[in-house]
């Protein structure tokens, strides 16, 4: 028996849409792509119910004729391959099916007026019966309604999340386009309220700028690294967040390639892997960041919602984000977030004037999420049971670096160390508060970084071997990587059956308790996994070794140890951040003292 038959259209129709239209938010990104698309400078967009009850899309673009209505709607018709080659998409749209898939599974009306007609015309597609064009009025662009998203489909109904969730993905998809379309400008409106309204920007570095501000907040856009990079045919522009400005998923990094969003895991490794260990395990930096190349260097169509595409030269795009990021952050490693010092402001300013107006910025309306995530506390930093000692330059350097310093330097000259905890420093136009212990767990990463690089970490033996007990896969984990621990500085070797020797520790160290240092690099290897490159694994035991070999917060330190550690701070990558991201030190000037004692 022959069971196999050829589907009705209407069927092929809605299972294509499957690919295509997956929820409100993926018709809605196909509505303003075409918007987009159609030279639009202005997009208008209103929700209900978060676009499952209605998704309204108008724009101020080219619109269409009544014949170009009538294709528009039709599976594989598009205006956007004039030349039928996939290696030359100049557009967001190519295959034609956006549409008719909308179409397929929703009542879709479309209004549409060109400068040639008279007058608008409208079509209608209610679950892909077509109705032919019909007079209409419209002042200019298009306009595509879309009601009753999967009525015909309650299936996929189903897989609906609550309305606020559909909203909530609707307004992430229009930020990601505005961002990478600043001269455009946007409204969205969800069941009446408005969600977004971002005005249209000049064109060029200004007015990205000030796009990305609106979407990312106002800190983000002020205090960011602007990112220009090229590397052979690929540029790369855009802002990228101080690693002070960190978040705990990667929702905040939103790349751009040829104007289109997309979400690509290995895009998204590179931008951390620039970060490097200026960033904690499990965060993530902000970034705004717009890849632009040859059509030709560029599959797009690897994607039904068209958000992943294919390098020719993948390494090379990948090389040319970590460059960039990294080299950028090197030349402003030791920078901290203003941020970090405005909260300190707030803090000191307690009940007083109240509103000291102009420098505790609220986060911009557009701003993605809450700010208070990655406003770093100034709480007391975690305390290491370990007796850490300070750095022999630091006990021989004298305090003659006191005066002198205070002119040139950027974090000043140490004057008081307060609460054991913090040093305050006096710079020409302002005052810098450090926490020493952050800064001085930075200062033994890195210089164990820079000893590993030259001649490998020297060793202190242990006069009697410590034998450590551990958890079987703790155990395991460790003496899978004796001979790279052997390489930091730490000797270890099996004995029995739950334990191990510590034969050696690293000498930078001082006399840190071997047990608890060894248990918690055994820990972080087996959190980490076999999997993890050896990059990664250096800096995250590097950075659980530096903190057992810090200065506890809580120890007094006298004027020449406080210059030293600062001195030592400005001559060192990357110690603006300590190992976990928070800022190592805050600056105030005397600016913002005047506004708190309301003198400005
Ligand atoms: N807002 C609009 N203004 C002007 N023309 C439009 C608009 N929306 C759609 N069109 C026209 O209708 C055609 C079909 O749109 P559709 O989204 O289905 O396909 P596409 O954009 O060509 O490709 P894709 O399926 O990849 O989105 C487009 O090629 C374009 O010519
Ligand atoms: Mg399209």
């Amino acid at each position: 028996m022959s069971g196999i038959r050829q589907l009705p259209d209407t069927l092929v129709d809605q299972i294509a849409a499957g690919e295509v239209v997956e929820r409100p938010a993926s018709a809605l990104k196909e509505l303003v792509e075409n918007a987009l698309d159609a030279g639009a400078s202005r997009i208008d967009i209103t929700l209900q119910r978060g676009g499952i009850d209605e998704i309204i899309v108008s724009d101020d673009g080219h619109g269409m004729s009544p014949a170009d209505l009538s294709l528009a709607i039709r599976r594989h018709a598009t205006s956007k391959l004039p030349d039928s080659r996939l290696d030359e998409i100049r557009f967001l749209g190519f295959r034609g099916e956006a549409l008719p898939s909308i179409g397929a599974v929703s009542q879709l009306v479309i209004t549409s007026i060109t400068s040639e007609e008279p007058h608008a015309w409208q079509i209608t597609v209610d679950a892909g019966r077509v109705a032919p064009p019909q007079p209409a009025a419209l002042a200019r662009g298009t306009t595509a309604e879309v009601r009753h998203l999967f009525k015909v489909v309650p299936a996929r109904l189903k897989f609906l999340k609550t309305e606020r969730t559909e909203q909530g993905r609707c307004l992430d998809i229009v930020r990601r386009l505005a961002m990478a379309w600043p001269q455009v400008g946007f409204t969205l409106t969800g069941d009446g309220r408005v969600l977004l309204d971002l005005a249209a920007q000049p064109d060029g570095d200004v007015g990205l700028q000030h796009r990305l501000t609106d979407i990312m907040g106002r800190t983000f856009g002020a205090e960011a690294l602007v990112i220009d990079a090229r590397r052979d045919e690929a540029t790369l522009r855009g802002l990228a967040g101080l690693p002070t400005m960190n978040r705990p998923t990667p929702a905040s990094i939103f790349l751009f390639v040829n104007g289109r969003p997309v979400q690509d895991r290995s895009l998204l490794g590179a931008v951390r892997a620039g970060y490097g260990d200026t960033l904690p395990r499990g965060r993530y930096p902000m970034a705004a960041l717009f890849l632009q190349l040859p059509t030709m260097a560029l599959d797009v169509n690897v994607h039904p919602a068209k958000s992943e595409v294919r390098f020719r030269d993948a390494s090379g795009v990948r090389s040319l984000l970590v460059g960039a990021i990294s080299a950028q952050l090197r030349d402003h490693g030791v920078q901290t977030t203003a941020e970090a010092a405005l909260t300190a402001t707030r803090l000191f300013s307690g009940s007083g004037r109240g509103g000291s107006r102009g420098f505790a910025a609220p986060p911009a309306a557009g701003y993605a999420g809450p700010v208070a995530d990655w406003q770093a506390p100034l709480t007391a930093p975690v305390q290491s049971s370990l007796a850490g000692d300070m750095p022999p330059a630091a006990r021989s350097a004298g305090n003659q670096a006191g005066e002198a310093a205070r002119d040139d330097t950027l974090l000043g000259a140490a004057r008081a160390q307060l609460h054991k905890t913090y040093i305050v420093a006096e710079t020409r136009d302002g005052i810098t508060i450090i926490d020493q212990h952050a800064a001085h767990e930075r200062l033994v990463m890195e210089r164990m970084k820079a000893a590993l690089t030259a001649d490998g970490v020297a060793v202190q033996a242990l006069l009697i071997p410590e034998v450590v007990d551990l958890p079987s896969d703790q155990r395991q984990a460790v003496l899978d990587e004796a001979g790279f621990l052997a390489g930091l500085g730490l000797e270890i070797e099996g004995f029995g059956e739950g334990s191990i020797l510590v034969r050696g520790i690293p000498a930078v160290l001082g006399t840190p308790d071997a047990t608890r240092l060894v248990s918690d690099i055994a820990e972080e290897l087996v959190e980490l996994g076999g999997s993890q490159v050896l990059e990664d694994k250096i800096s995250h035991v590097l950075a659980t070794v530096a903190c057992h070999g810090s200065v506890r917060a809580g120890r007094r330190l006298n004027d020449a140890e406080m210059n030293a550690l600062l001195r030592e701070m400005e001559d060192t990558p990357n110690s603006g951040q300590c190992n976990h991201g928070r800022p190592t030190w805050v600056r105030l000037s005397l600016a913002d003292v005047e506004r708190l004692f309301g003198r400005r």
